[in-house]
């Protein structure tokens, strides 16, 4: 698929079917995510494709929502806040790294016709203790739900975007 054309497909999804998703496209999409570059190619990150049952209700249960559980998998990005790249002041580069990382996958999971949906509002305290990621400087950053949707969404469904002089200019 054109990458135009992915970038038109996309939407989030918030209803899914419990088809499963083929392996052999999990894979695909696993090399989407290490060609993604990070700063100084530090890849301080690790994307997790949960399709564990009890680790899926887990993560429900920190962010509840009922469409959350209808994917037959969830997508964790975990970043490394120790070996991620800080500017000269001091702030870290994570939270950049890991939103290249993830669209990435959100992108190649569009190319193989599964559906996504970026979620980060979630306590991250909370999300890294269900998960077990405590006691380092290891973060869940974002999740995903992965899955074919129940509907595929048109264009006119997609949420209203500012007028493109508005958010792009070639000057
Ligand atoms: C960084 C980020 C965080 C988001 N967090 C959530 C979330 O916590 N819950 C949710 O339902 N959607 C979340 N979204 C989805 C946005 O609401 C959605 O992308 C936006 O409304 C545009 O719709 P579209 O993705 O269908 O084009 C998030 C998206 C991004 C990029």
């Amino acid at each position: 698929m054109d990458i135009y054309e992915v970038f038109r497909k996309r939407h989030s999804y918030r209803e899914y079917t419990d088809q499963p998703i083929p392996m052999d496209a999990l894979e695909r999409m696993g090399e989407a995510v290490s060609l993604a570059p990070t700063a100084c190619n530090l890849q301080p990150f690790e994307i997790q494709v949960v399709v564990n049952d009890e680790l899926r209700a887990k993560i429900a249960s920190v962010y509840p929502r009922d469409w959350l559980k209808s994917a037959p998998a969830i997508a964790i990005a975990i970043g490394d806040r120790g070996t991620a790249w800080k500017r000269a002041e001091g702030n870290s580069i994570l939270d950049v790294d890991i939103g290249i990382v993830l669209e990435h996958f959100v992108l190649a999971a569009q190319a193989e016709g599964l559906g996504t949906c970026w979620i980060c509002a979630f306590n991250r305290a909370e999300m890294d203790a269900a998960l077990g990621v405590t006691g380092t400087e290891k973060t869940v950053v974002a999740i995903t739900p992965v899955g074919y949707p129940k509907e595929e969404k048109s264009s006119d469904q997609r949420p209203d975007r500012k007028p493109l002089n508005e958010i792009y200019r070639i000057i």
